[in-house]
């Protein structure tokens, strides 16, 4: 089958790879025909993980079942069936608090938990920007889509990762109707966390980025654009709260945090949520940060370390919740908002290619270029 291979730092090639195969009982094979490039794939893609060269990207992925093992009984092959990000089996420990991110069945390592298709450090997985894709414990992680999914995988595709992410940032805030949340990025991961806030009833919902582009949608989904190269992000957000801060705030950038001029700091997104957010306040961090960063400008951050203004966080009696979203815990009831027309998250895609134009996405998306807000591919022609 062809792939979407990581071959080194800024090195993504399509190359033919030996086809995946059921390799379980419980396991379900899928033909790609929508798949994602993330955000989190850049980190990878820039070298800034220890992802092992030679292994299939991808774990944004929707597409049809074409063969299930032995031992799954409620997918079927014709099934049109979107799969969460995370890997995860449904029965251990953490599966049963509904903590699907940190399934301890799935990562082979025995000191970790949370496993994801094409993702470094979490399970030898490999990715779905390829024509076919292994889901193992099929019956519990497929999402079966309704029929008319079928001719609008755009939206359907984004239950796989982002919507539920942004989701996920305002419930590990603690969002509630009416209050205000301030969100640290407007990438495709900010962006679904102010699609999520304005569906939860925020009344106000203010976004920090720097590029044009991705601060109109913003608007377009009903929040209030903070433009950090035109002044302080933090003394924009307390003007529009009265000096007070948000009630809520959300981190979606993680540990490539960098100034407008393009400096990295790992704490800054950090700490101008601690300035941004009200004493009392809540936060949710999904901006993915890593136990070590040799590549980083930072010597702190190298050790995985961030010089986080923990004095006034405490002071301010603040709290924080962290870590990979939970996918299955959200997108069933997601997938209800697209259907009845409540939500629309195929609003901030910007380009459709082929799995072949899949390196010049990974090109335009990693330099945050002009109007490159999201990239779908579709590995097997079809939509
Ligand atoms: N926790 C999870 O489950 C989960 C899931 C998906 C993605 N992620 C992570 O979310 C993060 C965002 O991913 P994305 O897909 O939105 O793509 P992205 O990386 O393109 O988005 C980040 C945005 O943040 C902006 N930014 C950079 N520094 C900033 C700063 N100091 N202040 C404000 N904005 C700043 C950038 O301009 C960019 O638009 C990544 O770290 C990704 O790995 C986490
Ligand atoms: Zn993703
Ligand atoms: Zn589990």
């Amino acid at each position: 089958m062809k792939a979407l291979v990581y071959d080194g730092p800024m090195d993504v090639k399509v190359k033919d790879v030996p086809d995946a195969r059921i390799e379980k009982p419980t396991d379900v094979l899928v033909r790609i025909t929508t798949t994602n490039i993330c955000g989190s794939d850049l980190h990878m893609y820039e070298g800034r993980t220890d992802m092992e060269t030679g292994r299939v990207l991808g774990h944004e992925n929707l597409g049809e079942v074409i063969e299930v093992g032995q031992a799954v009984d409620r997918v079927k092959v014709g099934d049109l069936v979107c799969l969460p990000f995370n890997i995860s089996c449904g029965f251990c420990e953490n599966c049963e608090r509904g903590l699907f991110s940190y399934c301890t069945t799935t990562n082979p390592e025995p000191r970790m938990a949370g496993a994801a298709y094409g993702f470094a450090d979490m399970g030898p997985y490999s990715g779905g920007q390829a024509e076919l894709l292994r889901v193992p414990y099929g019956d519990h992680n497929c999402l079966i889509l309704p029929p008319e999914a079928r001719d609008n995988q755009v939206d359907y595709v984004m239950l796989s990762d982002i919507f539920p992410t942004g989701w996920h940032s305002t419930e590990l805030a603690g969002l509630l109707p009416g209050e205000t949340i301030a969100i640290y990025g407007a990438g495709p991961v900010g962006l679904m966390a102010t699609l999520s806030a304005t569906i939860k009833g925020a009344s106000k919902i203010m976004v920090v980025d720097r590029h044009p582009d991705r601060l109109a949608l913003v608007e377009k989904l009903g929040g209030i654009p903070i433009d950090d190269s035109k002044g302080s992000p933090v003394d924009q957000i307390l003007e529009h709260t009265d000096g007070l801060g948000a009630h809520r705030g959300a981190e979606c950038v993680g540990y490539q945090a960098h100034d407008p001029q393009g400096h990295e700091h790992p704490n800054m997104t950090l700490n101008n949520l601690v300035n941004s957010v009200r004493f009392a306040g809540s936060m949710g961090v999904v901006g993915v940060f890593i136990p070590q960063d040799p590549g980083s400008p930072d010597d702190l951050y190298k050790r995985g370390e961030v010089a986080f203004d923990y004095g006034m966080f405490w002071f301010k009696g603040q709290s924080m919740g962290t870590g990979q979203c939970p996918v299955k815990r959200y997108n069933r009831k997601l997938l209800n908002l697209i259907r009845e027309g409540k939500a629309k998250p195929s609003q901030i895609v910007s380009h459709e290619l082929s799995l072949d134009q899949a390196p010049e996405g990974y090109a335009h998306f990693d330099k945050r270029d002009m109007g490159w807000t999201k990239v779908v591919l579709h590995p097997n022609g079809r939509r």
